[in-house]
């Protein structure tokens, strides 16, 4: 097998959850158009639809599944559908997730546990789910943060604790999965890439953030999925449970 043929993904299935917005439709797409047939998983399943088509348009299968990652059942209804439709899982991109940015000393409960279920809760519940029924060779892809890293000037407690626990939880299913079941378990930490989530930013926000990307500029959705692919496919067969930042060199600022 060539080194660029260790990327391929011809005959494998991938579930992208958080597919009907921002980077969850590029990475379906990228899953795609390197020959995965994907599931997809969200709330607004119209969205879904919109994601199917461009997975479509690659030549694979897509599967629209109204997904709601906070409720555990659900998480396994995408999966239970995905066997049933396509006959294997091999990938998880667990990538669902929320952000606030709320004082902590005005943050309720309420809002502190929403992010927290999403963000953590979603990709654990995601991650049981597909590793009960992956064979060995299969990969397990967490959305993590920078956030998760290092802080960005924002009020953000719950979001970074939900990412810098992506970072233990990855760590963690590493340890239990890689040798016993053959599933590498691996995280991506994103800089900022513009989608639904960012361009809730204020522009002053982001004027005192930018100057920490060493490139000065916003990330392309194929540099982040490039990453992506690396971890879910066979060319990132020796790699697990590491959290690569993709960030243009953010969390070293
Ligand atoms: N963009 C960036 O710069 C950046 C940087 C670092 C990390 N990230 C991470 O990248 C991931 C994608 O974010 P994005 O920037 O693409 O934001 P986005 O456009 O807001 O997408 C978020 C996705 O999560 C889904 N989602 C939210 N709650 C859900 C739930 N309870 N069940 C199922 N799906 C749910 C949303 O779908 P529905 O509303 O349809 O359910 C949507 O598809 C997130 O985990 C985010 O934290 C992004």
């Amino acid at each position: 097998m060539s080194v660029l043929d260790r990327f391929r993904l011809d005959g494998r299935v991938a579930v992208v959850t958080g597919a009907s917005s921002g980077l969850g439709v590029d990475f379906a797409r990228g899953l795609a158009e390197a020959g995965a047939d994907v599931a997809l998983g969200a709330r607004r399943v119209d969205r879904l639809t919109a994601t199917a088509e461009f997975v479509e348009k690659e030549g694979r299968r897509a599967l629209p599944v109204a997904t709601d990652v906070t409720d555990p059942a659900s998480c396994e209804h995408l999966v239970a559908a995905a066997m049933e439709t396509f006959g294997r899982v091999d990938i998880l991109v667990n990538n669902a997730g929320i952000g606030t940015a709320v004082p902590a000393l005005k943050e309720t409960p309420q809002q502190f546990r929403s992010v927290i279920d999403v963000n953590l809760g979603g990709c654990y519940w995601m991650a049981q789910a597909t590793a009960r029924v992956m064979r060995p060779g299969s990969s397990i892809v967490n959305i993590s943060s920078v956030l998760g890293l290092t802080t960005a000037g924002l009020p953000q407690a719950a979001y970074a604790a939900s990412k810098a626990a992506l970072v233990g939880l990855t760590r963690d299913l590493a340890q239990q999965w890689t040798g016993r079941r053959g599933i590498r378990v691996n995280a991506l930490a994103p800089g900022f890439f513009h989608s639904e989530m960012t361009d809730a930013y204020q522009p002053e926000y982001l004027e005192t953030q930018l100057p920490r990307v060493l490139g000065g500029r916003f990330g392309e959705p194929e540099e982040l999925t490039a990453a992506l692919l690396f971890l879910a496919s066979d060319a990132g067969s020796f790699v697990t449970g590491q959290t690569l930042a993709v960030d243009g060199g953010f969390t070293i600022t």
